[in-house]
C-alpha cells in the first residue's frame, strides 16, 4: 500500500471541485466519523475505552448529537447554497449507462492495483455513481432515524423502535461504503490522485484525461474551448 500519491505542481492541472463542494465534503467526513465513533461506544458492549475517549457514555452521547447537528445543518445548507451543483451532479448520475457497466466490469481489477483500460467516464465514473447513491441514502436514513430517537417522547413507541433498528442499520452500511470510498479516494495507487482534487480542487490533467475522459473533453477539450470563445 503505498500513501497519497505525491501532489505534482510541475504538470498541468484542472479543476476538479469548488471550494463550497469541497468544504461540505470535509465538514462531513469529520462529523460522520465522530457520530460513528460516538456512536459505536454506545452501540457495542464493554467499550469503556472508546467512551473514556469522549470523557465517558454521558460525553459521548453529548459529541454524538453535537456533530449530528452539524452534519444536518451543513448538508441541508450545502444542498440550498450549492443547488446548482446538486442539480449537476444529479444529472450526471441520470447519465449511467454502458461506459459505466463496462467501468464496474473492469473496476476489480482495478481495485486490486492492476492497470486497467477505463471505458470513457462523465464527471463521476460507474463506483462513484454508486456511491452517490448509496452513501447519501445511508447519511439520510441516519439523519432522519437520528432525530426520531432523539425525541422519543413526541413519536409513536414503535416508530422509536423502527428507527433504531434504521439507524443501526445505515450505520453498518455507510460505514462499509466509507472505508471502501475513503480508501479509493487516498491511499488507492489508480484513483488516489482524487484525493487532491478533493483537498486542494485541482487533479493533473493526465490523470483527469485517463480517468474521466469524456467529462475532461466537455470542461476542458477543444469543443469547451471553442464554445467558450
Ligand atoms: C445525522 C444525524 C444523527 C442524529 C440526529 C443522531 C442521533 C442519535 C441519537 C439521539 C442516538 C441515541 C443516543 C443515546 O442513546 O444517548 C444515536 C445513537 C446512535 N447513533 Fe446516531 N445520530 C445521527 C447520525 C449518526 C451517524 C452518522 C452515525 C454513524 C455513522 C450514527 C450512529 C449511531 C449509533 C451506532 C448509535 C447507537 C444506537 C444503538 O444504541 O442502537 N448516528 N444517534
Ligand atoms: C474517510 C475519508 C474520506 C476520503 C479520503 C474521501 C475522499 C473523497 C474524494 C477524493 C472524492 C472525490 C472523488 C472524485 O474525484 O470524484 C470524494 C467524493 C465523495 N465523497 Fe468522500 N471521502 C471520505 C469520506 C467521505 C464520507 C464520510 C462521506 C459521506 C458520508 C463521503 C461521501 C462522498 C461522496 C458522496 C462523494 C461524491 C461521489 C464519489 O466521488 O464517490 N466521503 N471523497
Amino acid at each position: 500500500m503505498q500513501w497519497i500519491p505525491e501532489y505534482r505542481e510541475d504538470v498541468p492541472r484542472v479543476e476538479r471541485f469548488n471550494s463550497l463542494a469541497r468544504f461540505t465534503h470535509w465538514t462531513h467526513t469529520v462529523t460522520f466519523l465522530l457520530c460513528l465513533f460516538t456512536g459505536l461506544a454506545l452501540f457495542l458492549d464493554g467499550v469503556d475505552w472508546l467512551a473514556a475517549i469522549f470523557g465517558g457514555y454521558r460525553g459521548a452521547g453529548l459529541v454524538h448529537r453535537i456533530a449530528a447537528v452539524i452534519l444536518t445543518v451543513s448538508i441541508l445548507t450545502a444542498m440550498a447554497v450549492g443547488f446548482k451543483g446538486v442539480i449537476a451532479w444529479i444529472k450526471d448520475l441520470l447519465r449511467f449507462g454502458k461506459n459505466d457497466i463496462g467501468f464496474l466490469m473492469v473496476f476489480p481489477l482495478e481495485f486490486l492495483g492492476f492497470k486497467v483500460k477505463i471505458p470513457p467516464q462523465t464527471r463521476f465514473n460507474g463506483g462513484e455513481k454508486m456511491n452517490s447513491v448509496v452513501t447519501p441514502t445511508m447519511v439520510f436514513l441516519l439523519m432522519i432515524s437520528g432525530w426520531i430517537i432523539w425525541w422519543p417522547s413526541i413519536w409513536w413507541p414503535g416508530l422509536v423502535r423502527f428507527s433504531y433498528w434504521v439507524h443501526d442499520l445505515a450505520m453498518i452500511f455507510g460505514t462499509l461504503m466509507v472505508c471502501m470510498h475513503g480508501y479509493l479516494g487516498s491511499f488507492h495507487p489508480g484513483s488516489g490522485e482524487s484525493f487532491w482534487g478533493m483537498w486542494k480542487g485541482t487533479v493533473r490533467e493526465d490523470w483527469a484525461k485517463h480517468h474521466h475522459a469524456i467529462w475532461y473533453e466537455e470542461t476542458y477539450g477543444d469543443k469547451a474551448k471553442t464554445e467558450e470563445e
